[in-house]
């Protein structure tokens, strides 16, 4: 009678390929998700348009930048600071390039972490005339700041929650503790 062993060590085997489909069939270990939307998801690029196909997609240009965790997740003033992209400072050769080192502080002593303003990650982007004179005076303590009129897309929201990182990352213009810095004098 060696039928029902031979029987028996096939049901077996089926028993446990059956019981294995099932970990065969379940999705890989669920990945991240993206946080870049594809071009014909994002609301703004016509999914039907031929431009689709061809356009690089976000994920494709973005991933190997230095993340970040606001507006389009990547951190560009460490992607130039680490050398990841090198963009072209002119295109004319006569075109000056300059780059200012100091940093200013803006507001202090409010509610708020006092607000630094730094030249050099500004300067190794835009020009002088980007925001001299026509935005803001070029001498400390000559302009007035409003949060309110930052907010507004006005000053620094001109460029801040448009085509630099948002607002919502309050601490990385409220960078300086109040207590480290010299009292104000009465004037
Ligand atoms: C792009 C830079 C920037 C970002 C981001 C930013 N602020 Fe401001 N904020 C300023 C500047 C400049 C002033 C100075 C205006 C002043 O002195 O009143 C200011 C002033 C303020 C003030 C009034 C002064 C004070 O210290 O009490 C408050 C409150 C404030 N911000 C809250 C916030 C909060 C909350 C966030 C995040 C949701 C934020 N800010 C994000 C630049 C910024
Ligand atoms: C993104 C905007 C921006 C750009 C670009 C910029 N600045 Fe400024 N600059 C400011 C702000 C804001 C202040 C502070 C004004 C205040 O305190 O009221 C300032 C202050 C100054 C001051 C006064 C410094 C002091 O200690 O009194 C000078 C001078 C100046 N900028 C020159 C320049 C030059 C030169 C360039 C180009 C190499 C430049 N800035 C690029 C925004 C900018
Ligand atoms: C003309 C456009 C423009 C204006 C106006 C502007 N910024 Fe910026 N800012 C940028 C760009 C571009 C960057 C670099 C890219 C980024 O960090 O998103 C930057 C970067 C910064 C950084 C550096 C963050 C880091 O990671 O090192 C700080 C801080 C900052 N801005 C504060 C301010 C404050 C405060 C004001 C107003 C007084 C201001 N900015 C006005 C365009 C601007």
């Amino acid at each position: 009678m060696a039928g029902i062993p031979a029987l028996l060590r096939r049901l077996a085997a089926l028993l446990l390929l059956v019981m294995m489909v099932p970990a065969f069939a379940a999705p890989p270990a669920a990945k991240p998700a993206s946080p870049w939307l594809r071009l014909e998801k994002d609301g703004l690029h016509d999914p039907r348009g031929p431009g689709i196909a061809v356009l690089q997609q976000p994920a494709d240009a973005l991933a190997t930048l230095p993340r970040d965790t606001a507006g389009n997740m990547v951190n560009w003033v460490k992607a130039i600071d680490s050398g990841t992209i090198n963009p072209r400072t002119n295109l004319l050769p006569e075109t000056e390039v300059r780059v200012r080192e100091d940093a200013i502080i803006v507001s202090r002593n409010g509610s708020m972490p006092a607000v630094r303003f730094p030249h050099r990650q500004h300067t190794l982007w835009l020009d002088c005339a980007n925001c001299h004179d026509v935005l803001f005076k070029p001498k400390a303590g000559a302009n007035k700041f409003s949060m309110m009129a930052i907010l507004n897309g006005e000053q620094c929201g001109l460029c801040h929650g448009a085509v630099a990182f948002p607002l919502t990352e309050c601490n990385r213009c409220h960078s300086v503790p109040n207590s480290s810095l010299p009292r104000r004098t009465a004037p």
